[in-house]
């Protein structure tokens, strides 16, 4: 396979299939119920047996209010899950693109002065990655 999508059902996903069907090149698309990128084992065994050449990292957790009170899981997603999808791809060498977020959260401060649950999941994927 030439390209593995992640978050498939997502908006960046769908624009992505969507360009890639008009070029006629060769991808497949996983949605969050079929590729869970926070699940190390699942990643690391569905990218060994598909090895695509490219992963597309379109999955994310966007939540920016419930990532207040659910920030275990907005860190799962934002954080842990594009460090195993690294993992996954630097063993079968594929090439890796990972989205940063349009907005600079961690400089949106809560009510409380902090900065936001999802802002310091998304500054940490944003910091691993660009290793
Ligand atoms: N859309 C834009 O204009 C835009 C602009 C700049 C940057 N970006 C970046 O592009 C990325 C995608 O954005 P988007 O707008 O396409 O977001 P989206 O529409 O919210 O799509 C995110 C997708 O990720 C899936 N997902 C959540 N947790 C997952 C997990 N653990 N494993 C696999 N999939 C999971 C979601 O599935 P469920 O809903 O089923 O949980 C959803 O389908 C983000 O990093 C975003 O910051 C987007």
């Amino acid at each position: 396979m030439e390209i593995l999508i992640t978050g498939g059902k997502g908006q960046l996903a769908r624009a992505f299939q969507k360009f890639f069907a008009q070029k006629g090149l060769s991808y497949q698309a996983f949605s969050h119920r079929e590729f869970d990128i926070s699940d190390l084992k699942a990643v690391l065994s569905a990218v060994r047996t598909l090895r695509p050449r490219v992963i597309i990292n379109c999955a994310a957790y966007n939540l920016v209010d419930k990532a207040e009170e659910d920030f275990q899981e907005a860190f799962r997603v934002n954080t842990l899950g594009p460090y195993n999808l690294r993992l996954a791809a630097s063993e079968v060498g594929a090439f890796l693109i990972h989205f940063s977020t349009d907005y600079l959260h961690w400089l949106r401060l809560n009510l409380t002065g902090r900065p936001s649950q999802r802002g310091w999941s998304r500054l940490e994927s944003s910091t691993q990655n660009s290793k």
